[in-house]
């Protein structure tokens, strides 16, 4: 993809580009935790976009999408971005820039990217890093990449209309080959945690559904959990968000708590309970326990946060069924997108051909699958 952004940079604005590479991400455990506060373990992959930028000597900016053939020219000082349109991240990474006291002037721009768009892999935090390191680098701002991160965040937060939390660019600043991010929300800091994998594998199958509402239905979640948060505070003052509560909470916190909102608050509770059980599993080499912990989270979204849906629990039910699966569970703000499974590399292709079959036979629909392997975070290429 590298040379492709460039052949085509050079065609489209004949002048030498930099490049700047940012990833997907997956998330192993840790699901609607990150808005309030908690724990999360993504990591980032090897799919992601590049971005190739050069200054210009014009009075306006040109972009390029080439996984749609489609350009865009703004201007620094009257951008109109749009809800949906791929340009207003771009746009939105340069506004929020602006408003940070950065000062850019026009620049050329391409992106391509490898990350199959709706597939819950973070296609547009990877495209707002990979635009915000770009101008970085280019203008030699120097801006940390934690900084980074919460731009990119509030970009998601403005043109996506997804009150959305760190952890997607975060992860795609942070990642480390090899390695998942053990990050803690509230004090947006982590640890690198070794994925020893041996014989196993992460294999993504795309559900290729997406249900529509799913970024309204995504910020009732966060709402409900904040309504949560404001009721436990009448009891328990020095509860700030759910992160502050333990599994040893819930039977008193079920008595305070209206019958709607206290399973999305256990789900949230426990949750981060099982990040660090994961962590742990990880760090002992016991990828049996990591199967059994994943499989846990999808019932608690399923059951308890309510974020999965039919498909995802079909794929789930019939990976749990299938040969050399440890675990499997939906990944991402739910609704549609992937089936993050734990299997071994010897029963992958038994595996492709019977969730392929099952799942065209209950749905119509042919599933995707994605290897991924874990990769460094976004850096200049
Ligand atoms: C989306 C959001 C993240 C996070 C996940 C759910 O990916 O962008 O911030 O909340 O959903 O864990």
């Amino acid at each position: 993809m590298k040379s492709q952004v460039i052949q085509s940079f050079l065609h489209h604005f004949e002048s030498e580009p930099l490049v700047v590479f940012a990833p997907g991400r997956i998330n192993l455990i840790g699901e609607h935790t990150d808005y309030q506060e908690g724990f999360v373990f993504p990591a980032a992959i090897c799919h992601g976009i590049h971005v190739a930028i050069a200054k210009n000597n014009l009075n306006f900016c040109r972009v390029y999408a080439l996984n749609f053939d489609q350009e865009f020219s703004f201007e620094l000082g009257s951008m109109s971005p749009k809800k949906g349109h791929w340009a207003s991240y771009i746009m939105g990474m340069c506004a929020l820039l602006n408003q940070a006291g950065y000062t850019l002037r026009n620049f050329d721009l391409v992106l391509g990217g490898d990350i199959p768009v709706g597939s819950g892999l973070s296609s547009s935090a990877a495209l707002s890093v990979a635009v915000g390191l770009g101008i970085s680098q280019l203008f030699s701002f120097h801006i940390p990449k934690k900084n980074l991160a919460l731009y990119a965040q509030k970009a998601e937060q403005l043109f996506a209309g997804v009150n959305c939390g760190i952890m997607d660019p975060y992860a795609s600043l942070f990642g480390v080959e090899n390695h998942a991010l053990l990050l803690d929300c509230r004090s947006v800091t982590h640890q690198e945690v070794e994925i020893p994998l041996g014989e196993y594998c992460f294999l993504l199958v795309n559900s290729k559904v997406s249900h529509a509402l799913s970024s309204s239905a995504y910020n009732q979640r966060r709402a409900a959990c904040e309504e949560s948060v404001a009721i436990l505070q009448k009891f328990f003052p020095e509860v700030r968000t759910l992160r502050d509560l333990q599994a040893g909470d819930l039977s008193s916190i079920q008595q305070l708590l209206p019958e709607s909102l206290f399973p999305k608050a256990k789900h949230v509770i426990t949750e981060c309970g099982r990040v660090h059980q994961a962590t742990k599993a990880f760090q002992n080499k016991n990828l049996f326990e990591v199967g059994n912990l994943l499989n846990a989270s999808h019932e608690s979204l399923r059951d308890d946060f309510e974020v999965s849906c039919p498909e995802l629990d079909f794929l789930a039910i019939q990976a749990g069924s299938t040969e050399g699966v440890l675990g499997a569970r939906m990944m991402g703000g739910g609704f549609g997108g992937c089936l993050l499974t734990l299997l071994k590399d010897t029963d992958v292709s038994i595996f492709k051909a019977r969730i392929q079959e099952e799942y065209q036979n209950k749905f119509h629909l042919i599933p995707d699958f994605i290897e991924v392997a874990l990769g460094d975070g976004a850096r200049q290429v």
